[in-house]
C-alpha cells in the first residue's frame, strides 16, 4: 500500500466506513447478464449505466437546491433506461416496448443482488476482532442497502449502515459525508473512509476523513491536486492502516 511522501503523521483510526457500490459490491457483476441481453454490448452498457447513475446523483444534488432529489434506486433505474436506449440507438437496433421493460426489470433485479467482493467478510471480521467500529456510508437508499447487505451476509459485521437518503444529498456533498461523524460520534480524523471510486475518495479526503482509495483496476487518480492519504489494491489494505480499536 502506498502513502504519499508529504503526508503528516496520521491519527489512529477507530472506525472504518466503506462506500458500498463499487467498493463492497461489484457494480460490474451485472455485465454478464447485460451481455446475454445485449450481445456484444454488455460491457459498454454496464459502464454507461454506472457513469450515468453517478452523473444523475451529482445533477440532482447540485441543481435547484436539491428539489429534484430522487432515491438512489430510482436514479439507478433512470440511468439504466437511458443507457439501454443509448446502446440500442448506437447499435441501430430496435427494442420493442414489452421487451425493453422486461430487460430493465431483469437488470434491476440483478442490481439488487450484486456480487460482493470476496475479501469483504474476512476484512470486516478482522476489523471487528480489533474492536474497530465498522459501517457503510453510501448513496444507496436504506431499502436497497438492506437487501445488498443481507444477500452478502454482512449484516452481523457492520455496526452502521448509513444512507445519504437521511439528508437527501448525495456524495460528494459534505452533509452526506458528515453522516459518518454523527453515526460514530467520532471526529473525521479518527475515521477511515474506504472507496474504490476515485471521485468519492477525493471528496472524502477534502471532507477530512483518512481516506483509502482501493484502486482495483490500476486507474489513474483524479487530477485535481489532492491525493488520498492511502492507496491500495484490495480491501485487505485496510488492515495495514494505523488501527486502534476498543480491543487494542
Ligand atoms: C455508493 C456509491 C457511490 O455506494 O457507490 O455510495
Amino acid at each position: 500500500m502506498e502513502k504519499p511522501r508529504s503526508a503528516p503523521p496520521a491519527a489512529t483510526i477507530k472506525a472504518v466506513l466503506f462506500d458500498a457500490y463499487g467498493t463492497l459490491f461489484d457494480v460490474y457483476s451485472v455485465g454478464l447478464l447485460a451481455e446475454q441481453l445485449f450481445p456484444g454490448r454488455g460491457q459498454a452498457l454496464s459502464v454507461m449505466w454506472r457513469d450515468k447513475q453517478i452523473e444523475y446523483t451529482h445533477l440532482v444534488s447540485t441543481s435547484s437546491g436539491g428539489a429534484h432529489y430522487q432515491p438512489f434506486w430510482a436514479l439507478t433505474r433512470a440511468a439504466l433506461v437511458y443507457a439501454i436506449k443509448r446502446i440500442v440507438a448506437d447499435a441501430g437496433a430496435d427494442c420493442a416496448t414489452g421487451q425493453f421493460d422486461a430487460k430493465v426489470e431483469q437488470l434491476m433485479n440483478q442490481y439488487r443482488h450484486l456480487s460482493a467482493f470476496p475479501e469483504n467478510r474476512e476484512v470486516l471480521q478482522a476489523l471487528k476482532s480489533q474492536g474497530i467500529v465498522t459501517g457503510i456510508l453510501s448513496n444507496g437508499d436504506p431499502a436497497m442497502l438492506a437487501v445488498a447487505v443481507k444477500s452478502a451476509g454482512l449484516g452481523d459485521l457492520l455496526d452502521h449502515v448509513i444512507s445519504v437518503d437521511a439528508v437527501r444529498k448525495y456524495k460528494t456533498h459534505p452533509d452526506a459525508y458528515a453522516l459518518g461523524l454523527k453515526a460514530t460520534g467520532l471526529p473525521a480524523q479518527h475515521i477511515a473512509f474506504v472507496s474504490c471510486n476515485s471521485w468519492d475518495a477525493l471528496a472524502a479526503t477534502w471532507f477530512g476523513y483518512q481516506t483509502l482509495w482501493v484502486n482495483r483496476s490500476q486507474a489513474p487518480f483524479e487530477e485535481l491536486g489532492t491525493q488520498p492519504l492511502y492507496t491500495g489494491t484490495s480491501l485487505r489494505d485496510v488492515l495495514a492502516l494505523p488501527l486502534r480499536g476498543a480491543a487494542a
